[in-house]
């Protein structure tokens, strides 16, 4: 049944409290499960008050509808229950990955002008690092200690206990500001896809329609919360729907993981190729440890999914895994394989009912099946971004010839089916999460010793891509273990750890064009052995 949103078109009220109204209040929400295995649920009705609670947190601080509250967490209860708070409040709510460095936070917290962030006490250091450039900032709240320690640093347990558990959620506009996720280009900044309280209404669609969740499934998405995924799938489809899930604290493990699926009963499972990849490497015997017999199927999002990993899933694990294809910009899932639908291994599937794809030249003309071009879709689906948040200009040069550009190339076979390219920018897609060369090109370029940087994603077998970095150093500079182990953990500290080159080539100088643009496919031919093609404007 599609999500009703007459009364109020608030995420956080239809995902908790919407849900007791109709009867789902003493059904367990989400399962928290620890690292050390320990087990916690949490009812809609905890969810529901929980959440109520924080927005009281927030609302107590002062805060108030357009102001921009932040997460910036490992995945954890206090994660879920902030982020559904704070969209009560209408305030506009983003997530940050928890392993951002510096320069990555600044650069997110900075744009958005956040006003309040919720964090963990190891993170601390790093904002304080970086505060005095975020003078909108006022409040940091730590889900690890049990007293303030400042005016601004204060208590999540104390302001919690402090909290009335009962919230009105005011009435909330379908095109009210909610979530808003950062998503790296191949230049300039990150840049901020906010969305609206309406995505809602896609997220439920697609959870009904494709991942086909029923009232007792158990799912797990494992991704992390955040990313859109994390959000759109951990968080909004399936409560929605007053579906339970699965919350796991760790990450990538293949014992914990099918451990996991067997125990908890998993009957519906979305994760991301390179983690089926990375499973592909245990023995087969492996497999044989686990009852899966209530699994239903597998879902995956991020990057490609071979044709060898459903074949592999097939043989080893006798379920079909189903890709999906969406972006951060489109808040939800536009082009899929579902249940019903004949997979063809290697191809992204079909769009969503009512969502028109196509692909176009790069004057906007549709191209005939089997041709390659950009993949386009027609403006106008509930979860689509609003705006990048105050970066209007790019924004608005993401349409064109009545198109949203979505920067993926792709083609189109004879039956409707959609097959990923690649990418028409430089951006890294590794492990599912874009990595942008200019970011990484920054951090290395505050290393004393490098004088040019130049970075690309080349192919690899488990990560899909991987980041390599070319750099030149300075006259007199040795380029040692030890330098090169300085490097790894700047852009680590500065950027992310996904971020950080897997391999450094040093080189005598960047390849350039005229115009000092680092030619990135001079460095990715060199890299792969390849033709150099057309260099004759280059000035290398
Ligand atoms: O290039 C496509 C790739 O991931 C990009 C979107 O990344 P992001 O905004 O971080 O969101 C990731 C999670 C939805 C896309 O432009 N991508 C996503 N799904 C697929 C994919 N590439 C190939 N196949 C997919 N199924």
């Amino acid at each position: 049944m599609p999500i009703d949103i007459t009364d109020n078109c608030n995420i956080g009220y239809l995902c908790t409290e919407k849900q007791c109204y109709i009867g789902n209040g003493n059904k367990i929400a989400f399962r928290w499960i620890d690292l050390n295995g320990l087990v916690k649920d949490y009812t809609f009705t905890e969810l529901h008050t929980e959440s109520s609670r924080f927005a009281n947190v927030l609302k107590n601080l002062g805060y108030k509808i357009g102001d921009v509250f932040f997460t910036f967490l490992p995945k954890s209860t206090e994660q879920i229950i902030s982020f559904l708070g704070s969209l009560k409040l209408q305030l506009v709510t983003g997530t940050l990955f928890s392993n951002f460095g510096e320069d990555a936070l600044l650069d997110r917290l900075g744009n958005a002008e956040a006003k309040v962030i919720i964090t963990k006490k190891s993170f601390l250091k790093k904002i304080i690092k970086i505060k005095e450039k975020l003078p909108r900032l006022e409040h940091i709240i730590l889900v690890d200690i049990d007293d303030h320690l400042s005016e601004s640093v204060m208590s999540y347990s104390k302001l919690m206990n402090a909290a009335d558990i009962t919230f009105k959620v005011e009435m909330t506009r379908p095109d009210t500001p909610s979530i808003l996720h950062y998503t790296s280009g191949s230049t300039g900044k990150p840049k901020g896809a906010l969305h609206a309280h309406k995505s809602i209404l896609m997220q439920s669609k697609t959870t009904e329609d494709i991942l086909q969740l029923l009232p007792d499934d158990v799912f797990w998405c494992t991704a992390d919360q955040g990313w859109v995924t994390g959000t759109s799938y951990g968080i909004i489809g399936p409560w929605s729907l007053g579906i339970s899930q699965i919350h796991y604290a760790g990450g990538y493990d293949a014992e914990a993981w099918f451990k996991m699926l067997a125990e908890q009963r998993v009957t519906v499972w979305y994760t991301a190729p390179t983690a089926l990849r990375m499973l592909m490497r245990e023995d087969d015997s492996f497999f044989e440890n686990w009852d899966l017999s209530n699994l239903r199927c597998i879902f995956s999002v991020g990057e490609p999914l071979n044709p060898e990993v459903i074949l592999w899933a097939r043989r080893v694990l006798g379920k079909d895994i189903y890709d999906t294809w969406f972006q951060t910009e489109t808040g939800s899932i536009m082009i899929s394989n579902r249940p019903g639908l004949e997979i063809k291994p290697g191809s992204m599937g079909i769009p969503l009912h009512g969502i028109q794809a196509a692909i176009v030249d790069d004057d906007g003309t549709l191209l005939p099946s089997g041709v390659q071009g950009n993949l386009c879709v027609r403006p106008g689906w509930d979860s689509m971004f609003i705006t990048y948040f105050n970066n209007e200009e790019i924004y608005r040069s993401k349409f064109k010839y009545g198109w949203y550009w979505t920067g993926d190339t792709a083609k189109i076979d004879e039956d409707g089916y959609f097959w990923f390219m690649g990418r028409s920018d430089d951006v890294i897609n590794t492990a599912g999460h874009l990595v942008s060369p200019f970011e990484v090109e920054s951090a290395l370029l505050e290393i004393s010793e490098i004088a040019e940087s130049g970075v690309i994603g080349v192919p690899d077998e488990i990560l899909f891509e991987k980041v390599v970095a070319f750099i030149s150093i300075n006259k007199n500079v040795e380029w040692t273990r030890d330098l090169e182990l300085k490097v790894r953990l700047h852009v680590s500290n500065k950027a992310s750890s996904i971020a950080t080159p897997q391999e450094i080539f040093v080189i005598d100088s960047i390849p350039k064009n005229k115009s000092g643009k680092i030619m990135r496919r001079v460095l990715k031919a060199k890299y792969m052995g390849a033709d150099l093609g057309d260099i004759s404007t280059l000035d290398i």
